[in-house]
């Protein structure tokens, strides 16, 4: 092999990583993110939650929140901007993107911010002392 073609793979190598390293988080960060529910039940002790609680639903992370006067909700905690995981405000009552500043209102409305979406609401239903999810 001589050293003009050997250099030229050498930098094809070295192209072709250098090019799939980038595209990787480009088509990664296009892609949708997927806070898809699926079909499934889970109790929880109603004690438990007190204000709000953070919980792990069908490997998805939602939070049970008891809004005032409204009674409970269980949303997905998972932006529909980009994935990323909201954080519950209880003063402000809101639910705050850290990413990109998005803010949902306490029935997972887009209040503000890029999410294109409402967040998942969760069905729940309570059963005595129990709140069963799904
Ligand atoms: S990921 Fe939540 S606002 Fe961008």
């Amino acid at each position: 092999m001589q050293r003009r073609s050997f250099l030229s793979m050498i930098f094809a190598i070295i192209g072709s990583i250098s090019l799939g390293s980038l595209a990787y988080p480009f088509l990664k960060y296009l892609a949708p993110p997927k806070a898809e529910i699926k079909a499934g039940k889970q109790t929880i002790r109603k004690s438990d939650v007190g204000d709000a609680k953070e919980i792990l639903y069908q490997n998805t992370p939602a939070i049970i929140i008891d809004r005032p006067g409204k009674g409970l909700i269980a949303l997905s905690r998972v932006c529909t901007h980009l994935g990323c995981l909201l954080d519950y405000d209880k003063q402000k009552k809101r639910l705050i993107c850290p990413c990109h500043a998005g803010i949902f209102n306490l029935e997972g409305r887009v209040v503000s911010g890029p999410p294109p979406k409402s967040l998942t609401v969760i069905p729940l239903k309570v059963e005595g002392e129990d709140i069963v999810i799904g």
